[in-house]
């Protein structure tokens, strides 16, 4: 008995610790997908663990990061791309297809814990043009009737990630306290806030402090962080230090317009990019976390909710180098971790802002092999003259250069390093196969690391989507995972 107790006390003691040590309550991380060369779903899940995590959200049912999230104990927020939102906004049969087989299909003892679905991903998003304007609400009526229908939606709410610029606008919101939803959607914004608060389901919101700064060159830059060097903006008295506060209480106001002042709100994205523009940098990045996750960590909320706490998703898990990068260069560089799960910066997930914090790399990724591709020493002056231009062209349309431009880690070499770089990062993403390190001879691999003091040449992981993809197309194989996923799920 006495044995046992002291047991108890130890292992209560060693949790205790372990929260101490983990990241702060409600603390989630977006889990995106699009790189050439993804982590296997079980190594993020692995990461996740390892720091502590509980949440995630993800943008599309990955048959294999469910099966790695089964039994993780992480709760999940499980999303409908925007490209399906016309079929479920105009077929309740294709909802609850859609349920079944995404939603219910993983909800058992041992399965994964699904808390939410997201409807749409920024679907009222300005340079959509209105898409989506009219699919999604009904989309959304649809997918919680299904859940509702199908006995879970007492604790499976949906939702519909939002980016703030269904309010966000200096021009038509000076102040927080004047928050409204954009008027061209202000009748559609209504609706949803009320059938949400029907079904006892949260507003998610995107909010990006780094976007604030990189629209608006007059930005002050302190603005964007939480240090309080800004100059306040007064709001009837209130005073906001930083645009975050400032942003999130825009949307406070804009849902107590429509009389839903109280509805529960989650940041669906947050976060700051480590390249790709001037503003985009590790240390930029750990200012924000830091004092991000600070105030999460105490329930600071905002002043028009002070002392509340928020549920909050950080953008993102890993790098994705096949991310758009419509909306600029630093689109690709989003992740805590590097592609290949090594962590960027110091960075405490419990928010005590404990300066030697780190958090915990990536275990068991695998390597190809340490060769590059670089620009060959012994390619004739006409060729290059002749070839160059294209070449590097071709091999930045299929790979990742977003480090070689004005304020980027690899900006600055010259036009045989930005050649180098070019050949290399088309050489990894084609998993180092020999054809992919020719361009007419101007390219040979080498294994010596071309990397300067900021720039690094990067080798990829041994993991290629290529595989994870010809699985996904061949049918007899997918039947076979399936079959796999529910022998391992039972
Ligand atoms: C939205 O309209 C702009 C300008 O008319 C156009 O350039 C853009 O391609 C459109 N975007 C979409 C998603 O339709
Ligand atoms: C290297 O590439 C970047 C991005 O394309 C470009 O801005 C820069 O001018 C190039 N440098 C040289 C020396 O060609
Ligand atoms: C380059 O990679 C090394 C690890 O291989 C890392 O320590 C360093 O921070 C990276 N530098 C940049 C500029 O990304």
């Amino acid at each position: 008995m006495r044995r046992l107790e002291a047991a108890a006390l130890l292992l209560a003691a060693a949790a205790a610790v372990l929260v101490l040590a983990g990241a702060a309550e409600g603390l989630g991380v977006n889990w995106g997908t699009q790189a050439s060369h993804p982590l296997p779903p079980k190594v993020v899940v692995q990461l996740l663990k390892d720091n502590g995590i509980k949440k995630v959200k993800l943008f599309e049912t990955n048959i294999d990061a469910m099966k790695a999230l089964a039994g993780s104990g992480v709760e999940v927020m499980l999303a409908i791309p925007n490209n399906l939102l016309r079929r479920i906004a105009g077929d309740s049969g294709a909802a609850k297809d859609w349920v079944k087989r995404n939603v219910k299909r993983f909800d058992f003892d041992g399965g994964v814990v699904i808390k939410y679905v997201a409807v749409g991903n920024e679907p009222f998003l300005e340079a959509y043009n209105g898409s989506f304007m009219k699919v999604t609400l009904p989309a959304l009526e649809n997918i919680q009737n299904a859940l509702n229908d199908a006995g879970v939606g007492d604790r499976i709410k949906a939702t519909v990630p939002l980016n703030a610029d269904v309010y966000s606008s200096p021009a038509r919101n000076p102040v927080p306290s004047a928050g409204r939803f954009r008027a061209e959607i202000s009748g559609v914004m209504t609706d949803m806030v009320k059938f949400l608060a029907r079904n006892k389901a949260p507003f998610t919101v995107n909010i990006y402090p780094f976007l604030s700064l990189y629209l608006d060159d007059n930005f002050p830059l302190d603005f964007a962080f939480f240090d309080g060097g800004a100059t306040p903006v007064n709001d009837n008295g209130v005073m906001y230090t930083n645009v975050y506060d400032a942003n999130f209480d825009t949307l406070v106001a804009a849902l107590a317009a429509v009389g839903h002042g109280d509805m529960p709100i989650i940041v669906g994205e947050v976060g700051w990019p480590t390249d790709g523009d001037r503003h985009a940098k590790a240390s930029y990045a750990h200012r924000f976390y830091d004092g991000l996750l600070k105030r999460l960590a105490a329930n600071r909320g905002t002043p028009a909710r002070p002392n509340r706490h928020v549920e909050t998703y950080l953008f993102g898990v890993v790098d994705e180098d096949r991310k758009s990068v419509q909306p600029g260069s630093f689109e690709r560089h989003w992740g805590i971790f590097r592609y290949d799960g090594q962590p960027k910066f110091g960075m405490d997930l419990s928010g005590q802002g404990r300066r030697d914090a780190t958090l915990v790399p990536a275990k068991g990724v695998q390597y190809l092999s340490r060769t590059w591709c670089a620009l060959n020493p012994k390619a004739s002056r006409d060729d290059l003259g002749k070839l160059l231009g294209a070449k590097i062209d071709y091999a930045c349309s299929n790979a990742d250069c977003t480090t070689l431009g004005y304020g980027s880690s690899c900006n600055g070499m010259d036009a045989k390093g930005n050649a180098s770089y070019a050949f290399n990062a088309y050489y990894q993403t084609q998993s180092q196969e020999d054809e992919a390190c020719d361009f007419q001879g101007l390219a040979l691999p080498t294994q010596t690391d071309p990397s300067t003091a900021t720039c690094n040449f990067t080798i990829q992981i041994a993991t290629s989507g290529a595989a994870v993809t010809r699985l996904g197309v061949a049918p007899v194989a997918a039947a076979l995972l399936v079959a796999l996923l529910q022998l391992s799920l039972l």
